[in-house]
This record gives structure tokens, sequence and C-alpha cells, in this order.
């Protein structure tokens, strides 16, 4: 399988003397079968002319000087929804310096700011600029904000310096794309996400619930998403919009969950539980109100489905992920859960609605263990949680669907 068949590749050029290795790039990424749109910064355009790389990617090239028609007011916008992965090559160390501390002060750099996948790119600079303090400060920020830099070699400048600077070659810069998304890419896997909590009803008026909002599990459902995954979410009553081109179905109760569940499970390849579902529910629910008169009432509670468990363990198949919210001893418990449950996957959180973790909040922090790897997640906004979650799932999901291969040959 070409991993970067059908990808939508949105190539950035900037103003280095290796504009022209563009031209080869552009080539050989179309044999690929990417579809490119090219977006050259301004100086860029004193290096390697529109007309080449129109004939070579088979889109018009977009620029700044450019007044396309296509262009709009959201062109940034509309280009980075449009992209899966933003190559910048050759990127200068101008624009490494301003990708870096966020700037968007033209049509590429605002591309970038708004775009939420994958960003490579491949300086190219005299070694000078290369070992720059300031650019090496970049490159570390980069890298902290997960975006992967390709090269640079070492070697002759075109100045006759010699050094680390030179854009790597571009056969090398598709190796590594194809390398990267092999791991992090669901193109075309089924997952179901459970997210939010659940409703058990007392009487005709009350019920018992959770402070779950569903913000976790619509995050990894939209990282999931933006991984190419095909992906469904079952939610309990939650105040968050639907993720567009995500079927999205609402239950109330846990029983409900359970059957939506269980109707939704059978094509699917991952199943992600990340809902607050009651792990118990009122054993006889009152036909009518129960009255303030009564001094005290007693409610007896019943254990309800264990969705996760019955999934993992009936359905061998399906890679089984799971969300542990805990109060108290992280590691021990979610270890646990992961072992008792026979989960492929357990993510763990502190969820305390007093302390203002877990739940509600837009921020986490977790801990995600599988059989044999695991990873901390610090403190982070909810969807780069999700992302750095989802990578760590697809990895995991890619290993043990090579090791079923192997032990099937
Ligand atoms: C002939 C020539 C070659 C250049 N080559 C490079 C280069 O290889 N790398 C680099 O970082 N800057 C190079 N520069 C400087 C950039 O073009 C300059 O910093 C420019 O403002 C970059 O704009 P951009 O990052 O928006 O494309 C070169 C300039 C000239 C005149």
């Amino acid at each position: 399988m070409n991993i970067l068949n059908g990808k939508n590749i949105l190539l950035g050029i900037t103003g280095s003397i290796a504009a022209y290795k563009a031209a080869d790039l552009t080539s050989k990424l179309k044999k690929q079968g990417c579809n490119i749109k090219i977006v050259m910064t301004k100086s860029s355009e004193l290096f390697i002319t529109e007309t080449t790389l129109e004939s070579l990617s088979g889109n018009k090239v977009i620029s700044e000087n450019s007044d396309s028609p296509t262009l709009t007011n959201f062109s940034h916008l509309d280009l980075a929804k449009w992209a899966d992965i933003i190559l910048i090559a050759p990127c200068t160390a101008n624009f490494m310096n301003k990708l870096a501390n966020g700037h968007g002060d033209d049509l590429l750099s605002t591309i970038c700011l708004a775009f939420t996948k994958s960003i490579f790119i491949a300086p190219a600079m005299n070694p000078d600029m290369w070992n720059n303090k300031i650019s090496q400060a970049s490159i570390k920020k980069l890298r902290e904000a997960e975006i992967t830099i390709i090269g640079p070699n070492y070697g002759t400048h075109a100045c006759g310096d010699v050094g680390y600077g030179k854009m790597i070659n571009p056969d090398e810069i598709i190796n590594q794309l194809i390398n990267k998304n092999i791991y992090s890419d669901l193109s075309g896997k089924r997952i179901l996400v459970t997210a939010g909590p659940t409703r058990e009803p007392i009487d005709p008026v009350r019920y018992m619930s959770n402070y779950s909002s569903g913000k976790m599990g619509f995050a990894i459902a939209l990282a999931a998403k933006q991984m190419g995954a095909n992906v469904e979410i079952i939610t309990g009553p939650v105040t968050l919009q639907k993720i567009q081109g995500i079927k999205t179905t609402c239950i109330e109760t846990s029983y409900e969950m359970a059957e939506s569940v269980l109707t939704k499970i059978i094509d699917k390849d991952i199943f992600i539980s990340t809902a607050a579902i009651a792990d118990y529910r009122p054993k006889d629910y009152s036909q009518t109100k129960y009255k303030k008169e009564m001094n005290n009432i007693k409610i007896e509670f019943e254990r309800g489905i264990d969705i996760l468990k019955k999934i993992s363990t009936e359905f061998k198949n399906i890679f089984t992920v799971g969300f542990a919210a805990e109060t108290d001893d992280l590691e021990k418990n979610t270890m646990e859960k992961l072992k008792n449950k026979d989960l492929d996957i357990i993510v763990g959180n502190i969820a305390n609605h007093e302390l203002g973790l877990g739940f509600e909040s837009d921020y986490n922090k977790v801990i995600v263990y599988s059989k044999y790897n695991s990873i901390e997640i610090d403190t982070d906004k909810k969807i780069n949680i999700a992302q750095k979650t989802m990578k760590f799932i697809a990895n995991e999901y890619k290993k043990k669907l090579s090791l079923v291969k192997s032990n099937v040959k």
C-alpha cells in the first residue's frame, strides 16, 4: 500500500537557492499519487517560476503575488482544511524562525497557524544561519510543537561554505513522509467512540449522572478523523456541537448506550470508550415522583452492563481502548483496569470536580498504557492530548495488526 496515495499535500516553497529542488520534489510527490497544491512566498518567486510548478503539480500555484480569482478572504482556512500534510521545502531561516514564533504575516505562515495536522519542514540555509543560536532555539520550539524537521544535510553550499544547512534530497524527504505517516495514519479505519455521561432515571423527574462534559471524547473523535479514520460517536447528554463529518448518535441511559454500541460495533476496527457510563443504576424506577414529605428514601442500585469488558472479551478482533477516570492511585488503578478488562490500551486521568480536574475542564493530563508501552502526556488542551493519544493508539494498533499478520503466515 502506498501510504501517500491520495493524500492532499500543501507544498510551501520559500526563498532559498534550493527552491529549484522543489520542482523535482513536486514531480516525485505526484508519482506517489499525491494531490499537490503549492503555496509560494513572495521571495521564492525569485528562485523558481509558477509556470514550472503549475505544469508539474497540475494545479494553479497560489502565491502572494498572484491575483488568482480562487483566492478568497478565507483561503488560508480553506487550504488548512484541505491539506492532510503541510511540507515546506525548502524552508528558509526566515520562515523557520517565523513558524517557531507563531507568526502569521503572509499566506503560507497563516495557513500553518490554522493547520491542525502534521507539518514537515526541510530547512535550506547557509551553515552559519543554521548554527545561529536563534535558529537553533527555533528548531527546539518547532520540535516541541511536533513539527518534523527533515535534515538538513552536511556539505558544500553555493556560497562555498561547508557545513550543515543543505536541503535534503527529494527522495529522502518522501521516505521520511512515508515513515512518519505509516504509523500515524488511520485512513479507512472505522472507529467507534463513546462520549459524555449517562443519565440513570430514578423517578419521572430525577436522574443520577456525573460531571462528564464529553469534551475528551469529542476531541478523540476529531483527532481520529484528522488521521483519516471513519469515525462515529455515541454520546450521552452534552452541550457540545456535533463535529462535521462524524455521525453522532445521542443516547441517555447506560442501557441505551449498551444497545447502541452493540448495534454499531459489528463493522468497526477500533472501539474507544471515553464515556463516563454509570457503573450503577437504580434497581427500581419509581413511576411516580418521590414525595418531599418522605423524610428518608432508600434507593437500591444495581450494577449495569460493563460495555467495555463485553466488547473486549466478545469482540476479540476489535482493538479496544478504555479511559479510566480515577480520584486516587492513578497508576495502579489504571494498570489494573487494563488487565482486568483485557484492553489493548488504557488512558488514565485524575478526575475531581472539586479540584477542577478531568471531566469539565478544557485541559487534561493523562497516562496511556498498552501491554508493552506507555506515555505520559502533561497538562495540555484536550485536543492536543487527544492528538498525542490517537498517535499512540495508531502506533499500537498497527503493531498489533502486523503481529497478527506475521502469526498467520
Ligand atoms: C540569492 C539568494 C539566495 C538565498 N538563499 C537562501 C537560503 O538558501 N536560505 C535562507 O534561509 N535564505 C536565503 N536567502 C534569503 C531569503 O531569501 C530571505 O531571508 C527572504 O526574506 C526569505 O523570505 P521567505 O522566508 O518569506 O521566503 C537568499 C537570498 C538570496 C538573495
